[in-house]
């Protein structure tokens, strides 16, 4: 059972509590670990005061669990429950969150993760998950409530933050051992920020991004994690017993430690780097999109702060998703700010498509894609062209073109990940028949 309530959560030692919402009331919600073809079952009991429910982040899902409030479900309402069972395709690191006002739920800490074991998992000596998540807090560590829906955050960057946490704890402590391979599993929760990540001393080896397996690729320098995006990094532990090393967060030239290795005394597990293959195996039944016979599908990103909303720009009219007036709707989906009540493409089961995404603001935006994953078949994500991604980032005046194989019937959203962008506009969906 996943139970969304209010909670208390110590973030920084010796420091007052926060007041949160967490799934269980804890900050990340409850681990959830299965293997690759199993089914997961669990009740959503709704605590809050709102109505809420649970998407599944980058699971190729049926389409009725996916959690959508307006589109797949209605949203629950407080004291009342939902069932949801689904089995997961694919084995990697995915996340839970609601899908309905999720611009303030997952601000205030509703978010978990949910990890599918490999039937064969490549040999490590640790398995390290870090949820990370942006928090905007006052002087006294509470939640900045007034900044709920401030314009200023939607038309420009988001809801940035000012306080960092791994696993709910602002500097967060994992203890290693000299000579180990490391697991490490990243999520970026934040509602908007870009973390870009950086481990000194380490030559990290990217092995998975958005849950599915890229070919390993070294990893040093920063690596950009956008919100909603995930990466499955190999690290051999190579300092020396009693060493500590902080996984950084860059912003600027500012260096924010979101998390510290630290290397237990003793003597080193092994003293050179274990032998053993890093590649996962391939995630199964992902068709590969060939361009050639794919529909071509525009979609011009458009609005925000020092940009434009072309002329014509009107509100989608998919109201019961948006739940607002039309105020607030400072972006654009070609041309038309909030859902459309028409989809973007409505494609028979196994159409092949290409999305060529136009950036035309000044933001970056983390464009997100519900119920399939995509490749990047040009643009400057990380993963490079043989990654699968279910969210992808664009720098603002950039674009991308990415291909995908629709082949899970249902109503898909297609939204950007900043969730004020989501909440302010930045939203479509699109339809793939039975
Ligand atoms: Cu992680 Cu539509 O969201
Ligand atoms: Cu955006």
């Amino acid at each position: 059972m996943l139970r969304p309530a209010p909670g208390l959560l110590s973030m920084v030692a010796d420091a007052p509590a926060t007041a949160i919402w967490g799934y269980g009331g804890t900050v990340p919600g409850p681990l959830l670990r299965l293997r690759q073809g199993e089914t997961l079952a669990v009740r959503l009991e709704n605590g809050l005061d709102q109505p809420t429910t649970i998407h599944w982040h980058g699971i190729r899902i049926d389409n009725r669990m996916d959690g959508v409030a307006g589109m797949t479900q209605d949203a629950v309402p407080p004291g009342e429950g939902f069932d949801y069972r689904f089995t997961v395709p694919d084995a990697g690191t995915f996340w839970y969150h609601p899908h309905n006002r999720s611009w303030e739920q997952v601000a205030r800490g509703l978010y978990g993760v949910l990890i599918v074991d490999e039937t064969e998992p490549p040999q490590a000596d640790r398995d390290v998950l870090l949820v990370l998540d942006d928090w905007r807090v006052g002087q006294d560590l509470q939640i900045d409530e007034a900044s709920f829906g401030s314009m200023m955050d939607w038309s420009h960057a988001g809801r940035l933050g000012n306080l960092l946490t791994a696993n709910g704890r602002n500097e967060a402590r994992v203890a290693v051992r000299s000579g180990e391979r490391v697991r490490l599993r990243l999520v970026n929760t934040a509602n908007a920020r870009v973390l870009e990540l950086a481990l000194a001393d380490h030559s990290p080896v990217l092995i998975a991004v958005d849950g599915q397996p890229v070919t390993p690729r070294p990893a040093g320098g920063t690596l950009a994690l956008a919100p909603g995006q995930r990466a499955d990094l190999m690290v051999d532990m190579a300092l020396a017993p009693g060493a500590s090393v902080p996984l950084e967060v860059r912003v600027g030239d500012q260096r924010h430690p979101a998390a510290w290795f630290d290397y237990e005394a003793g003597t080193a597990v092994r003293d050179h780097p274990l032998d053993a293959p890093l590649a996962l195996a391939v995630n199964g039944q992902l068709a590969a999109p060939d361009p050639s016979a794919a529909l071509v599908v525009p979609l011009a990103i458009q609005g925000g702060a020092m940009g434009h909303m072309p002329d014509g720009t009107h509100p989608g009219g998919h109201m019961s998703m948006m739940g607002n007036d039309g105020s607030g709707l400072v972006w654009a989906l070609n041309g038309i700010a909030g859902m459309p009540g028409r989809p973007l493409f409505d494609v028979p089961r196994g159409r092949h498509v290409v999305i060529e995404m136009v950036n035309d603001t000044v933001w970056p935006h983390a464009m997100h894609l519900h119920g399939h994953h995509m490749r990047v078949l040009a643009g400057s994500d990380m993963g490079g062209s043989d990654a699968w991604r279910d969210t992808v980032l664009i720098e603002a005046g950039q674009s991308a073109r990415v291909g995908l194989v629709a082949d899970n019937p249902g109503q898909w959203m297609i939204h950007c990940h900043m969730l004020e962008h989501q909440a302010g506009g930045m939203a479509t969906w699109f339809r793939v028949g039975a």
